[in-house]
């Protein structure tokens, strides 16, 4: 893949104005680079990876964290009263379950990033984590979005949108 279409631009923070469709806009970024650490693991010594992986290592170290931070300390919390099935324990769950993955996989997109073989362990580190992700985005853009649409007042919104803002600043 030419270098220039692996670019996933971050979004623009005016998207912030609706932090639902940031979030989701989030996800659907997200979605693409799970691609791209598919392609990483499957072949970590292909030209394009180097830059791939450095990408790759920018999301999972900072704006994935970010986003996370996000829904658990922003936006779940507005929405547990709501939540009558049980799903934000799920999503939190899987959370935690991201987090203890994400050394490994980080671990083998440096090796990758340098330009080096990575262990053993992280072509399977890193196709459980984007399989995993993937399930977890599909919960949320099937859960949480619409109902976040259906009980969020302009107020709850607004605020929202400045803690997300807050925490980019
Ligand atoms: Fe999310
Ligand atoms: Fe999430």
């Amino acid at each position: 893949m030419a270098e220039a279409l692996a670019r996933v631009a971050p979004l623009q923070r005016a998207l912030l104005r609706d932090p639902i469709a940031f979030l989701s806009a989030e996800h659907a970024r997200q979605t693409v680079l799970l691609g791209h650490l598919e392609r990483v693991a499957r072949a970590p010594l292909a030209r394009a990876a180097p830059v791939l992986a450095a990408m790759l290592l920018d999301w999972m170290t900072s704006e994935l964290p970010t986003h996370i931070a996000d829904e658990e300390r922003s936006l779940y919390p507005l929405l547990t009263a709501h939540d009558t099935a049980g799903v934000l324990a799920r999503l939190q769950a899987q959370h935690r379950g991201d987090k203890a993955a994400i050394p490994a996989v980080v671990a083998g997109l440096r090796r990758a990033a340098a330009g080096e073989p990575p262990t053993p362990d992280f072509a399977a580190a890193a196709l459980a984590f984007a399989a995993g992700h993937r399930r977890h985005l599909a919960l949320e853009e099937a859960a949480v979005t619409p109902l976040a649409r259906r009980v969020l007042t302009e107020e709850a919104l607004a605020a929202l949108a400045d803690e997300m803002a807050r925490r980019r600043s």
